[in-house]
């Protein structure tokens, strides 16, 4: 084993994510966007959250924004807005968040899952072919990673079966497909907010863009317990409303996301680089014409968790996103899948492995990672 290779007890830790780090270089602004709120003292569905709702529709090139609760919150609105009712099926891929199946369980729904492409870990779009029944109602596709699925092939899936295709884009705002930015590909594309996520609020908060007015009028209406007029409820609806405080810290930090997007990327350049002269580590792939946002710098590797742990002793941070596919989750073991349904969604999930990934990560700590795994493997 080289000397470097040795758990070093002087080294800084590399945590995976480091919002401490960006609350350090933004705080000033954020105080002075919640002491506007304060001021107002208006907490609910005001100005701010009409502003974030314009700003976050131009980022996605569409027309209209509904901020909601959370991502799950815009994921369940989206699919109701879109017609989808239990009893039925909607298409979605196997590796994923759980939020991305719960969302249709929620509904009564049933998720059918189709598995990934191993190299992008997004949706096989010839799955969708074989899943397809009678039943199915609606497509969600995830960019996972903050890397956009291949939508093309899906649109034109989508269209021959008349379905509306929802984008889970909670991972990959600010992406973009062959020149075409994630959130305007489908029919509606679902964002959150949470704290980690690329543009993330100082608690749950969520949207729904759209370039369809009438869709993006019912979340509207469906958001706020279906209320078309005041105290007037057309149909049953439930509070699923965007406050002002999380809408004015995103609209802070919605001025620096270009710039953070261009330091994450300049970072998996950097990661890409020195991992050219290590064997037996697969780094992301990006497919050409695609814009990888990367929310997470996901390997793979076979001995993974051999790996996190010898990146632990070395005070690395590393996590897995995701370490059971949704057909194997306890949650759905009413549908009666096996090992084996979706290989590729349950080697993904014994293999991938998110590396420190954030806007103010050095190349020195890049390095340091690179080297430890470089190290693993040799031994
Ligand atoms: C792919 C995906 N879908 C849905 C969600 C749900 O978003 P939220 O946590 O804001 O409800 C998340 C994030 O947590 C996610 O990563």
């Amino acid at each position: 084993m080289s000397a470097s290779s040795q758990a070093n007890p002087l080294a800084e830790p590399v945590p995976q994510m480091n919002l401490a780090a960006q609350y350090g270089a933004i705080g000033a602004e954020i105080r002075i966007a919640i002491d506007r709120v304060m001021a107002s003292q208006q907490f609910v569905l005001g100005p701010e959250g009409a502003a974030l709702e314009v700003e976050i529709a131009s980022l996605c090139g569409v027309a209209h924004g509904v901020g909601v609760g959370s991502g799950t919150d815009a994921l369940v609105l989206a699919l109701r807005a879109c017609g989808v009712r239990a009893g039925d099926e909607v298409l979605l891929p196997s590796f994923t968040f759980v939020a991305t199946g719960s969302a249709v369980s929620a509904l009564g729904a049933k998720p059918v899952f189709a598995d990934i492409r191993p190299e992008t870990y997004n949706i096989d779009p010839a799955e969708l072919e074989r899943r397809v029944t009678p039943r199915t109602r609606a497509i969600i596709i995830v960019h996972l990673y903050g890397l956009p699925a291949d939508i093309d092939p899906i649109l034109a899936f989508a269209k021959a079966h008349r379905l509306p295709v929802i984008e889970d884009n909670a991972q990959a705002i600010g992406a973009s497909y062959k020149g075409r930015p994630t959130g305007s590909l489908g029919d509606a594309a679902c964002l959150s907010f949470y704290p980690t996520k690329n543009l993330g609020a100082y608690g749950d908060a969520g949207m729904v863009v759209s370039n369809s007015p009438e869709l993006s009028e019912r979340i509207r209406t469906l958001r706020n317990h279906g209320q078309t007029a005041k105290y007037f409820s057309s149909e049953p609806g439930w509070n699923n409303r965007l406050d002002e405080i999380q809408a004015a810290v995103l609209r802070v930090k919605l001025r620096h996301l270009s710039n953070w997007q261009r330091a994450r990327q300049a970072n998996a350049a950097e990661y890409l680089r020195l991992f050219r002269e290590v064997r037996g580590v697969m780094p992301p792939f990006v497919p050409e014409g695609f814009e990888h946002v990367y929310h997470q710098f996901t390997i793979r590797i076979e001995r993974r968790d051999a790996l996190q742990q010898f990146l632990s002793e070395r005070k690395i941070g590393s996590t897995v996103y995701y370490p059971y596919p949704l057909h194997l989750q306890p949650l759905y073991a009413s549908l009666g899948h096996k090992v084996g349904d979706f290989p590729h969604s349950e080697r993904a999930a014994q293999e991938v492995l998110s590396l420190p990934m954030y806007p103010e990560l050095g190349k020195e700590q890049i390095a340091r990672v690179v080297e430890a795994i470089a190290d693993f493997v040799k031994c």
